[in-house]
């Protein structure tokens, strides 16, 4: 592991290159966006062409896209796959029960829409992602950009009853205008602080016209991958109630490392 990576991507690498080792030839695989989702798509390139593994990837994002190409991960569509074997992918937060948040990188549609259409979905994150409940990481709801501000009010009128801490709702900006998501749409961030009923909350915000999807992610995700940046790593499965530790110790090629931007 170089030795110039930060502590966290030191983290995420780790949690990344061990979940790459679920992956086998044949299999099409949902590929997370983020940091952390973007050293699994570098690691599963250095699998690709160092080990001739096929693997079919569904991007979740056209920056992942885009890097899944560039390192050379055959590249398809969901609507050509229709179904996959396993997505990886990062999260904001994550709780005992592998609920989680996501959304921080704008892609919670693609990756939840992916990571449903998977036999299993891993996530891979560092270990400040665990959390005891959901909410200090602002929560993020896709809203198509026709009437946001009624939705926006229509979403601070739905947390008066739900069990949060905080109910500030902003709109996500990139510079001085509304950030765009890959869907066309726009991001609210519900700055929760803690969410005490998750299951309820996703639930309730789906049904408000305007919320085209919501970051919680519920009893989709199976098993977590949390790396450490002394490079230990804990592989924890809830269906099987089990949690074994490793360690990666070896030196990539450093190919892996020349794009390090996301
Ligand atoms: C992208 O929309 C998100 O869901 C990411 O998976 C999440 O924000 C984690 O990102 P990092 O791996 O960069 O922390």
């Amino acid at each position: 592991m170089p030795a110039d990576l930060s502590p966290i991507d030191k983290a995420k690498f780790v949690a990344a290159k061990r979940a790459v080792d679920f992956v086998q030839s044949g299999m099409k695989v949902g590929l997370g966006t983020g940091s952390t989702a973007a050293w699994m798509v570098r690691c599963l390139g250095e699998r690709v062409r160092e080990e001739g593994l096929k693997i079919i990837g569904v991007p979740t994002s056209s920056r992942t896209a885009e890097l899944a190409r560039a390192v050379g991960v055959p590249v398809s569509s969901l609507d050509d796959v229709k179904w996959l074997d396993l997505t990886i992918d990062g999260a904001d937060e994550f709780d005992l029960n592998l609920a989680l948040i996501k959304g921080g990188g704008a892609a919670l549609l693609q990756e939840k829409i992916v990571a449903t259409a998977s036999d299993q979905m891993i996530v891979i994150a560092d270990a400040a992602k665990e959390v005891a409940q959901l909410g200090a990481f602002p929560l993020p709801v896709e809203v198509i950009p026709f009437g946001w501000q009624t939705t926006k009010a229509l979403i601070e009128e739905t947390l008066v009853s739900m069990d949060v801490l905080n109910r500030d709702v902003t709109l996500r900006m990139n510079g001085d205008r509304p950030l765009i998501t890959d869907e066309s749409n726009y991001i609210m961030d519900l700055h929760l602080k803690r969410i005490g009923n998750p299951r309820q909350l996703a639930l309730v915000l789906n049904q408000i016209p305007g919320v085209v999807e919501n970051g919680l992610f519920i009893d989709i995700c199976d098993v977590v991958i949390i790396g450490h940046a002394d490079g230990r790593v804990t592989v924890r499965d809830i269906n099987a109630g089990s949690e074994s530790d490793d360690r990666i110790d070896f030196a990539p090629p450093d190919n892996i490392f020349s794009d390090m931007g996301d």
